[in-house]
């Protein structure tokens, strides 16, 4: 029996098709439905629309499915539509008629926004802890393998010295402004649904700022027909964000794949952190990264899809939203488990020194030729031409010894300015 149903019995097929993924999906929601629930009769209880002892009875019941849920030990059973659906289901089959005051005021339209926001705020939170946790590494590589020289290129053609201490500074910098795109999509997460029912409002007199402080919400989404139109956006929005670590991600393992090849030979990991190959047995092959690149990639394809599903969908209400869920809910611990194994192959990186010793990088050093000839007095483009015409004639004497003293260049990595930005980021979502 649907929580909706009046008389008659529905189409199997039809329900079937309908509830599609949600049984198992919305378990993902349940401990967050539940904390919603106890916030909206809460408010009940304080507008008049349940009595002191309603509440009493109601309030212990739900910490008691809070903690089933916790547990995993929450199901929906058969011919039960979803989360909110067995909730109610549950404090009925054990309190009686009271179970069924707890939805006054309320509809499963706002009521799977809050839950999708509340969810969204704590993985946007295990998230962060997991890049600062990467942050934290990338910084320590980058200040152990500081001297560790690497050829810089544009176009994929050998340019300029770097090291591995601005390489993977770079890519620490480069979660520092994920996380601030995170931070924004926290913000527009953190705003309460709740209240705006079916996403027209109630003529109940709902106290909506007092379930906004309960849930621990910046602010309320005000006009409920927006509120309403937060299904999705949000998903969308946060999605963005997470879209653009693991595009950090995604370049950084290509960086490491490219690195671990032979021709380049820049770093290794040891035999029981890569894998082999059933033919070739001299392979040592960086499954990890190449999975964990896949795998971004994909993420980076769901702003796309919920963008898709949104379309030229008018305000209100549709069932189109529900499928959004099915890939977003499980996004951020396939992200986090994305950032977690580099963590273990970082662990264990190998690095070449000496790269920059090979003669085929001497050219690498050609604009340390022309400055220190500007630095003799001659003008750049005097002395850039002196150095081509030593290039081409197959005279140039590369001049190795380097002195980049300007901030967050090789001799002044300057990575304490980027611990400070990164401080900052992470106040921003305490
Ligand atoms: N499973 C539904 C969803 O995710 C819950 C909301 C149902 N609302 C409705 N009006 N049928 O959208």
């Amino acid at each position: 029996m649907k929580i909706w149903q009046k008389s008659g019995t529905i189409n199997e097929q039809i329900e079937a098709f309908t509830i599609g993924k949600d049984a198992h999906l919305d378990l993902m929601l349940a401990p967050y439905d539940i904390e919603g629930t106890i916030a909206h009769i809460t408010m009940l209880q304080k507008v008049g629309l349940l009595t002191e002892s309603e509440l009493n009875q109601l309030l212990p019941e739900l910490k008691n499915l809070h903690q089933a849920a916790i547990n995993g030990e929450l199901k929906i059973d058969d011919g039960v539509e979803d989360i909110h659906s067995q909730i109610e289901f549950l404090l009925t089959q054990k309190l009686g008629e009271v179970g069924k005051k707890i939805h006054s005021g309320r509809s499963r339209n706002d009521q799977v926004i809050l839950d999708i926001k509340l969810f969204t705020r704590a993985k946007i939170k295990e998230v962060v802890a997991q890049v600062k946790s990467l942050f934290d590494q990338l910084i320590e590589l980058s200040e152990q393998h500081k001297n560790a020289l690497i050829p810089g290129y544009t176009h994929m053609q050998i340019a300029m010295p770097s090291s591995f201490g601005l390489w993977f500074g770079a890519y620490a910098e480069s979660l520092i402004d994920d996380l601030t795109q995170l931070q924004a999509a926290y913000k527009i997460t953190n705003r309460n649904p709740l209240g705006s029912a079916a996403g027209y409002g109630s003529s109940f007199p709902l106290d909506r700022e007092l379930t906004t402080r309960l849930l621990g919400f910046d602010t309320m989404n005000n006009n409920v027909v927006y509120a309403q139109m937060t299904r999705g956006k949000t998903e969308k929005v946060v999605s963005q964000a997470l879209a653009s670590i693991a595009t950090t991600m995604a370049r950084l393992s290509m960086d490491v794949c490219m690195y671990m090849n032979q021709n380049f030979g820049f770093l290794s990991f040891p035999d029981h952190l890569t894998t082999g190959s059933s033919i070739m047995p001299h392979k040592k092959n960086p499954d990890v990264f190449e999975l964990v690149r896949a795998k971004c990639n994909k993420i980076k394809a769901l702003p796309n899809e919920i963008d898709h599903i949104l379309g030229n969908l008018p305000s209100g209400y549709h069932r189109d939203l529900q499928l959004i869920k099915e890939n977003y809910l499980p996004i951020f611990d396939e992200l986090n488990e994305c950032l977690a194994i580099t963590q273990v192959m970082f662990d264990e990186v190998k690095i070449k020194e000496d790269i920059l010793e090979n003669p085929i990088y001497n050219y690498l050093f050609s604009v340390e030729v022309v400055n220190e000839k500007v630095l003799e007095g001659r003008s750049f483009r005097e002395a850039y031409k002196e150095v081509g015409k030593m290039i081409e004639e197959g005279t140039f004497q590369p001049r190795k010894e380097l002195n980049h003293t300007s901030k967050g260049t090789l001799g002044n990595l300057n990575n304490g300015y980027l611990v400070e930005m990164m401080e900052k980021v992470m106040q921003s979502f305490k």
